[in-house]
């Protein structure tokens, strides 16, 4: 089994050196960079936006996986794709405020590859049909809002089930997950079919970032 990507969430970084953050987690070995974009709407926490997608742009070359958490991510589009996004990610839930199906296709039609993620107490069949039109599927395995939350072990059998379909398929579906990922959630993820890690806590908390990054990889 190849080994996981992993994607740093920003989110947990500290923002007074985002620069040196960034430059750490690139040099620990970080795959992507995860950015948590969020409107204060479809979600109840603020964090940031367009702007800061262009700064860190600049620090780095590595792929920046964007988690649009937003009401009308569609009208939003332009901006994170014009600041360097490479992957968008935005949610299946009505809440969002958009027509997923459309939204999924600009996104590919501005030649960035196309995200959809579902809250732990939305049902997998909610994004089922748009399994076909996707890079990558984000199962969220905390209620999104904040890092530093409990992973949720259940959502396990939303990763199981995306990975029957990539395999039945032979499809290239990215399967991410989000959320109170650590060293033995990780394990539990990857035995179960997610290839992409995303962890925010786990890794700027740590003293030694090569280090946290080594353990969700199994190392
Ligand atoms: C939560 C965000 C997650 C979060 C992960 O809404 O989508 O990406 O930053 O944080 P940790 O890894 O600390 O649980
Ligand atoms: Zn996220």
């Amino acid at each position: 089994m190849p080994s996981p990507l992993i994607a740093p969430s920003i989110l947990a970084a500290d923002f007074s050196h985002l620069a040196d953050e960034i430059r750490r987690v690139e040099t620990a070995g970080a795959n992507w960079l995860h950015l948590d974009i969020m409107d204060g709407h479809f979600v109840d926490n603020i964090s940031f936006g367009p702007a800061l997608v262009a700064a860190v742009r600049k620090q780095t070359t590595l792929p920046l996986d964007v988690h649009l958490m937003i009401e009308h991510p569609d009208h939003y589009l332009p901006r994170f794709i014009d600041a360097g996004a490479n992957l968008i990610t935005v949610h299946v839930e009505s809440e969002a405020r958009h027509d997923v199906t459309t939204t999924l296709r600009a996104i590919r039609a501005a030649h960035c590859r196309a995200g959809l993620s579902l809250n732990p107490a939305t049902p997998f069949e909610a994004v089922e049909p748009f399994l076909p039109e996707l890079d990558l599927l984000l199962v969220m395995t905390v209620h999104p809002g904040f890092g530093g939350q409990s992973f949720r072990p259940e959502m396990m059998e939303k990763v199981r089930r995306a990975r029957d379909w990539r395999n039945a398929r032979g499809a290239s579906l990215n399967i991410e997950v989000d959320g109170g990922i650590n060293a033995d959630t990780a394990r539990l993820a990857i035995d179960n079919g997610a290839n992409v890690l995303v962890a925010g806590t786990t890794i700027f908390r740590a003293p030694d970032y090569g280090d946290a990054i080594s353990r969700l990889r199994g190392f």
